[in-house]
């Protein structure tokens, strides 16, 4: 059986074979950690994008959309704290003259001692059988807890070093834990550095005055920046969210693992302004409807969990990831922070305006709490691919990809295929599709056998095939196909939209 690196590798090809993702500027072999959507890509990415604005805004009465601009005043970054925190430690090996994320090399290695524990539990789940208490082995093992004590401790000098901002203790860390660079295999480790990830540019000609601006890092801050204008414009009551989604860029350190991690890449944010003190009943609130919102889709409930944060960023009291089991490990899918007071206070003392909010039931004037759900569109995007993507032996022995993609995401939701090229069929199926493609996105396939147009539309997942044949003309009935059962039903044409209709339905 493949594992999950060889997984991942098919993912990657599969999603450039078939017009998913394309690595950007491939004709000059490419640009690193940067990806163009191709003809599929686009449409799983807008109806993502779709499903989640319906359930945040659609769905709330009391949640608003907004679309801010890229370009922003140059103090917000100020204000918001980017300027000065937002950096990863780096480090660079002397031999290979690679360069790496500090944290990320001491993770990687607690994960590989993860997956040490996890190996003892499963040969003995196979020893002990039915009998085997995994939780009782977990907590008695001698092989385990010296392991779980290995990575405690790698974890704990990490946060620590992390908080205080100690970039020698990583060092210190790193040779301690005899980590090599995976490239060059030695330990010819640089000193650890700050490493700002936001990109700058120049505003304006430059003959004139030139100004340093950023190209934003979060979609977060052009939603605070107009809490004043939304609140009084949409006369918004506390408690409200705003909610956004649009590209965001990072000078990501590590950027080697496809669309999980992008130099640009987009965000769907929102946040819920909130009175003083609910913060956390809120931040529990969301916690629960965010991963409800990615159980609606389907993926089993196993493939997810939280992972509360051990190191608050500076402006948050209580953080959150929902983490997905991608092929590369479970890994951060979506945020949920409680940013407390701190943006909107920060930036009334930058810009000298007053940002307060009157609360008519409590009669007083004050800066509202935040609580944010921010998810990654592109690390959706993978984790519906990746769960999506199936390799089937059928029972004739063939083989077939199938992307098991949720019915209300796939790209094309129905194709409409002639059985054959003559005898008035391909006229019929164009009637049928000149009318679907009204409400739907169809395509119409009439060239190769049918069987090898079934595993074309398989292998970019549209939930239903619609043949046209003989019989077809005599009575306006057509066959459907379902995707993943590969089922076909004799339908009149008629009912063909509501059948469509239905199954797409949130
Ligand atoms: N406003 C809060 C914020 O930006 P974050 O945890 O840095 O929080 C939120 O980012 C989400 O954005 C992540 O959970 C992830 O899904 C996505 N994300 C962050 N950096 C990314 C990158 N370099 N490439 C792709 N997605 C990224």
């Amino acid at each position: 059986m493949a594992n999950n690196e060889d997984i991942f590798k098919k993912i990657i090809s599969h999603a450039k074979e078939y017009g998913f993702v394309f690595p950007s500027s491939d004709i000059y072999d490419g640009l690193s950690a940067v990806y163009d959507y191709g003809e599929y890509g686009v449409e799983l990415k807008n109806n993502i994008k779709n499903y989640w604005w319906r359930a945040m805004v659609q769905n709330h009465e009391n949640i608003v959309g907004l679309d801010s601009a890229i370009f922003m005043h140059p103090t917000i970054w100020k204000a918001s704290g980017h300027v000065d925190a937002f950096s990863d430690p780096m480090i660079d090996n002397r031999d290979s003259k690679k360069r790496y994320r500090a944290d990320v090399l001491v993770e990687d290695y607690v994960a590989k001692i993860e997956e040490k524990i996890n190996k003892e539990v499963e040969k003995a789940k196979k020893r002990f059988g039915d009998a085997f208490n995994e939780a009782q082995f977990r907590a008695t093992n001698p092989r385990v807890l010296e392991h779980q004590a290995k990575m405690d401790e790698a974890n704990t000098r990490l946060n620590n070093c992390l908080n205080e901002n100690d970039l020698a203790g990583v060092k210190k860390l790193i040779e301690d834990l005899e980590i090599v660079c995976p490239v060059s295999g030695s330990r010819n480790w640089t000193e650890v550095r700050q490493f700002n990830l936001m990109f700058s540019t120049q505003l304006g000609s430059l003959s004139e005055e030139t100004n340093t601006i950023y190209l934003r890092p979060e979609t977060a801050q052009g939603i605070f920046v107009n809490f004043l204008n939304v609140q009084k414009s949409g006369r918004m009551k506390v408690p409200f969210g705003i909610a956004q989604i649009g590209k965001a860029f990072r000078n990501e350190i590590v950027a080697r693992q496809f669309i999980f991690r992008m130099r640009e890449f987009e965000q769907m944010e929102m946040q819920f302004f909130v009175r003083p003190g609910t913060e956390l009943e809120w931040f529990e609130k969301w916690k629960a409807e965010r991963l409800q919102w990615h159980l609606s889709l389907g993926t089993a409930p196993e493939n997810f969990r939280f992972h509360p944060h051990d190191k608050l960023a500076h402006y948050a009291n209580a953080a959150c990831d929902i983490e997905f089991k991608f092929p590369i490990g479970f890994k951060e899918l979506e945020g949920i922070h409680s940013r407390t007071d701190f943006d909107l206070t920060a930036h009334q003392k930058y810009s000298g305006r007053k940002i307060q909010y009157f609360d008519p039931e409590l009669n007083e004037s004050y800066i509202p709490y935040v609580i944010e759900t921010s998810i990654g569109l592109d690390r959706t995007f993978l984790a519906i691919l990746s769960n999506a993507y199936t390799e089937e032996v059928l029972e004739d022995g063939s083989e077939r990809v199938v992307l098991k993609i949720p019915p209300v995401l796939a790209p094309i939701k129905a194709t409409v295929l002639p059985l054959i090229k003559k005898d008035g069929l391909p006229e019929k199926a164009r009637e049928i599709m000149d009318v679907l493609k009204v409400d739907f996105m169809c395509q119409y396939d009439e060239k190769d056998a049918i069987g090898r147009r079934y595993r074309r539309q398989d292998a970019i997942g549209t939930p239903y095939c619609i043949t046209v044949d003989h019989q077809t003309l005599q009575d306006n009935t057509v066959t459907i196909r379902e995707r993943d059962s590969m089922l076909q039903e004799r339908v009149p044409i008629d009912s063909l939209t509501e059948i469509i209709r239905k199954k797409i339905s949130i």
